[in-house]
């Protein structure tokens, strides 16, 4: 079993007290600056990088533990006594962000927190701290407001953006690329500032390795060669094979995706490199490397979404369409240019049918209290499957008990699968919506939706599709799925939380009436009555979140830029790998067997609550949930309350998985 080990050297760490030690013998603030500063210019991982040792036990291409030797500022004290409403939460100082401290009289002097903290945690703050101006000591001002006593975590080290990664990216606005986007692709609302647009740039391609889909050697995982054998075994064939919607673009093409594979306008899949671009993933809990397995709960942001935000509040910042100044233009132009690429990542037809909410769960809600209250009448039917999300339950409940319609159920079999058969049968008629999820949050299933939706249509019955938990799993064509409705959430897919998709045929948005009532959603406004835009601005009243509309923007564009079949094809394997190593765990029992499945491996272990597994894993830094998932129908099909469910990303590695089930190995079994 592969484990993490620590590989820094201590003595190559910087020294504190090199010069002008404050009381306590800590090194002056300038001189800690700089030892971060250099610590942080070097990639964690590479050669030259201090305190990582060059052939190093690292996993993931992830510098692994921190040595105990890491140097710690523990003595100076801070003059809040304990108790004290300035008193942080870690110890003494401020606990509240902006509150000066106490003894912050002298620009920088405050740098040096009072609780114990690792030199290089203050590393972590680097890429913020870009000096704007310099103070007497040389320090940027801001080192002062954000001092690390604000944060008494102790670890922390090796994390934060290398400065070496945002060396690489672009300084500033680079107008040059928005003409290369041609003419066609200038946006409107560009009319006040003609002069510098700038995010839409050039991309690092992601290097990897050339047959194109995941295999053992990419992610360096133990017993490479059992593995390769079963990946290749049970590697489907997925042109062909029967039923189940998965990858259906791959169907209806009647190619498979090892063709796809040649066809492919992405270098293949690189772990390493991936994981490079989520700062967050270098930070460690309780004392060890995180290892994020809740990614059906929230998903982390790579580096180039954290930069997009940044970038929109540090230079395009404003409300949108309101304002014929500079400032608004810029943020409508980004607003809708994410509309525009939300668009072409889900292959809708126009930037209209695509309607910015705050999420999945604000989405259902949507369709059910605008087309629902339109288009449902009493006696009328709604039909969901066993596997949904409480989110796409409730609305649909709320809205049959108002108008007197009844909801049905397609049940599943025992592997967690929907009943297509017990599926026709509850159609007819009376009808009028169905509502699916494409992946099961709790359990996995991808559902064969294609199917779904076609006989949905048969029935003379719209098609809603909860892409919540598929969006980041595997390519979603919206017109080749030909559902009406199809949602999702940013942050399930690498973006921001808060900003999520209806998107919607145009012709169904056009006939909906609005939801929410208020300004950005009208044309006209008198007392006597208001005529309403058309979609999408109809259903987006008020100020939307903007910026995290564009930081979605830019998730999608990572994800393209990898190559959602390569992503697919990764997470797949590593799916089947984890399921090969934990199923044969004494005592687990895993819930959720159907044979297509993305990302989830829910499982009970026999003696232990599911939360006493979770909380074993959080000690070892690994990170899953332990509940119902807000999907309590399907767990109660398996006459359970709760599972724990890792569940997993493109930035996962086989080694994690190892890490994980040596965990649940450890506890097993208890009778
Ligand atoms: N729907 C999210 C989950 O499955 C929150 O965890």
């Amino acid at each position: 079993m592969t484990t993490l080990t620590p590989t820094v050297n201590p003595a190559a760490l910087p020294q504190a007290g090199a010069q002008a030690p404050l009381p306590g013998g800590l090194p002056d603030p300038a001189t800690l600056a700089r030892l971060a500063s250099e610590f942080f210019s070097t990639l964690p991982g590479s050669a030259g990088a201090p305190g990582v040792a060059a052939g190093s036990g690292a996993v993931g291409g992830v510098p692994s533990a921190l040595p105990a030797a890491a140097p710690i500022l523990a003595s100076l004290g801070n003059p809040a006594p304990a108790g004290s409403p300035l008193a942080g939460p870690g110890g003494t100082g401020t606990g509240v962000p902006g509150l000066e401290l106490p003894q912050g009289k002298v620009p920088g002097a405050n740098l040096a927190p009072s609780a114990p903290t690792h030199v290089l945690a203050l590393g972590n703050r680097t890429p913020a701290l870009a000096p704007h101006a310099a103070a007497a000591n040389g320090l940027p001002d801001n080192a002062v407001s954000i001092a690390p006593a604000l944060e008494p975590r102790v670890g922390g080290a090796l994390l934060g953006v290398p400065q070496a990664h945002a060396a690489a990216e672009p300084a500033g606005p680079v107008p040059a690329a928005e003409a290369k986007a041609g003419a066609s692709e200038r946006s409107p609302f560009y009319f006040a500032d003609s002069a510098g647009h700038g995010w839409q740039r050039e991309v690092q391609e992601i290097v990897v390795p050339a047959h194109g889909f995941a295999a053992p050697e990419t992610f360096g995982l133990p017993g490479d060669d059992s593995l390769r054998e079963l990946l290749t075994l049970n590697r489907p064939e997925y042109g062909t094979h029967d039923g189940a919607a998965r990858y259906f673009l791959a169907e209806r093409e009647n190619v498979t995706f090892r063709s796809d594979v040649a066809r492919s306008a992405h270098p293949p899949f690189d772990v390493n490199a991936v994981r490079r671009d989520f700062p967050i993933l270098q930070e460690r809990v309780n004392g060890k490397q995180l290892v994020w397995f809740d990614n059906a709960a929230t998903t982390h942001k790579p580096q180039a979404v954290i930069d997009r935000l940044a970038y929109f509040y540090a230079h395009e910042n404003s409300n949108i369409h309101r304002a014929a100044h500079a400032l608004a233009a810029r943020a409508t132009d980004a607003y809708e240019h994410a509309r525009k690429t939300v668009q072409r990542f889900i292959g809708a037809a126009a930037p209209e049918e695509i309607v910015f909410v705050r999420g999945t769960t604000e989405a259902i809600n949507l369709i059910a209290k605008s087309w629902g209250m339109q288009n449902i009448g009493e006696g009328d039917e709604i039909v969901v499957s066993h596997l949904e999300h409480h989110a796409n339950i409730v609305p649909w409940q709320q809205l049959a008990a108002f108008k007197g319609a009844k909801l049905r159920v397609i049940p599943v079999d025992d592997s967690g699968q929907v009943l297509l058969e017990e599926y026709r049968k509850l159609l007819n008629d009376r009808t009028k919506i169905v509502s699916v999820t494409q992946v099961s949050n709790a359990l996995g299933t991808v559902v064969p939706v294609q199917e779904i939706v076609e006989l949905a249509h048969r029935a003379g019955a719209k098609a809603l599709v909860d892409g919540a938990q598929s969006i980041s799993h595997m390519r979603v064509d919206v017109q080749a799925l030909d559902a009406d409705f199809f949602v999702f959430s940013g942050h399930k897919i690498y973006g921001p939380t808060g900003i999520g998709v209806v998107y919607g045929k145009r012709e169904v948005l056009e006939a909906m009436p609005p939801w929410q009532g208020g300004g950005n959603m009208i044309q006209d406004v008198t007392f006597e009555k208001t005529v309403f835009h058309g979609a999408p601005a109809r259903f987006e009243a008020g100020t939307g979140n903007i910026a995290d509309a564009v930081g979605l923007g830019a998730a999608l564009d990572y994800v393209s830029r990898i190559g959602i079949e390569n992503i697919a094809r990764y997470e797949h394997d590593l799916l089947a790998y984890a399921t090969s190593v934990l199923a044969p765990v004494p005592g687990v029992r895993l819930v959720g067997t159907a044979r297509d499945k993305a990302s989830v491996l829910s499982f009970v272990l026999k003696g232990y609550t599911t939360e006493e597994v979770g909380q074993a894993l959080s000690r070892e830094g690994i990170a899953v949930r332990a509940g119902h998932h807000c999907a309590q129908p399907i767990l109660r099909r398996f006459g359970l309350e709760a599972t724990v469910r890792p569940s997993l990303a493109f930035y996962n590695t086989c080694a994690e998985v190892d890490t994980l089930v040596s965990v649940v190995r450890d506890l097993a079994p208890r009778q």
